[in-house]
């Protein structure tokens, strides 16, 4: 746990929240019948309000982490998770370990605090505004004024308000791919998570929709702390606060974005960031 103060000019109630909002500890990840661990004993610091980068070759175990980090593997049976992965509570300072979470409910709720978005776009075969709505609504949302509210300004703060604005009920299946993977961000953004975990958001979209999706990441991390997968380096160094270096199910090295791609401690982390090998 660190002592160090967010600024001299907080309020105590301010300077007292951690700095980080997910921790994952000594986590060990063993596949369903995989006769050995995709991931070995990580140690990674999420820290509020920035955006984390996780780099790595091809099979290292990149989407593994994420996706352990909202449970999502739990849709099928038979993982195995040794260590503990702690997330912050909003109303005070307290980490809960959500491998301890056991109700379906729990889950679901987890879920939307620690939302995903995928590298294809999968909208629901929906309007554009009951893809955003769908899941308000299943969160116990009813009173019709405050969903029509909580669409637009989810809409709006994923940068997909003015071409969606005139088509809010035409399918969302008429989009194009950028403007899709978008959508899915109002989508996770409309539930108001604590977090938000990217695998590869842009590999499927041209430069244009590459730069609004990065854009749009850049300004969401000042609702929200993001971890975010991906296979270019340009888009960690020019996005990230903070860069983790992921080897063969092992993290080789965590620090700050431009001390990783600047002077890394490893040598490992050096060949792949100058594209010796990966
Ligand atoms: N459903 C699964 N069952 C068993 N093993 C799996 C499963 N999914 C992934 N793995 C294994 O876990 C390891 C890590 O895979 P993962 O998909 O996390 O890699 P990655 O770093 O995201 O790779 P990429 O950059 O290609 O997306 C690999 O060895 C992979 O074969
Ligand atoms: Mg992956």
């Amino acid at each position: 746990m660190s002592t160090e103060p967010i600024s001299q000019f907080d309020t105590t109630k301010e300077a007292t929240k951690q700095k980080d909002v997910m921790r994952v500890e000594n986590l060990t990840y063993t596949y369903p019948e995989a006769p050995k661990p995709s991931l070995h004993t990580i140690d990674l610091p999420i820290r509020r309000n920035k955006i984390t980068a996780l780099i790595g070759p091809s099979g290292c175990g990149k989407s593994t982490l994420l996706r352990a980090m909202n449970r999502i593997h739990d849709l099928y049976p038979g993982n195995r998770y040794e260590g503990r992965i702690l997330l912050a509570n909003p109303e005070d300072t307290k980490m809960e370990d959500i491998l301890e979470l056991k109700k379906e409910n729990d889950l679901i709720r987890l879920r939307q605090r620690v939302g995903m978005i995928f590298q294809k776009p999968t909208p629901f075969p929906m309007t554009i505004f009951e893809n955003v709505a769908y899941g308000l609504k299943l969160s116990g949302m009813k009173n019709k004024s405050d969903i029509e509210e909580r669409v637009v300004t989810a809409l709006q703060g994923s940068a997909i308000w003015n071409e969606t604005k005139d088509r809010l009920h035409e399918s969302a299946m008429g989009l194009s791919g950028g403007q899709q993977q978008r959508l899915c961000i109002a989508r996770a953004v409309a539930l108001k998570p604590e977090v938000l975990l990217f695998d590869e958001p842009t590999s499927a979209l041209d430069p244009i929709s590459t730069g609004a999706i990065e854009e749009l990441i850049a300004e969401l991390k000042k609702e929200v702390s993001i971890a975010i997968v991906t296979h270019n380096m340009q888009q960690a160094s020019r996005l990230s606060d903070y860069t983790a270096f992921m080897y063969i199910g092992d993290l080789i090295e965590y620090n700050k974005t431009s001390k990783i791609f600047l002077n890394p401690d490893q040598k490992l982390t050096e060949d792949y960031i100058t594209g010796r090998f990966g």
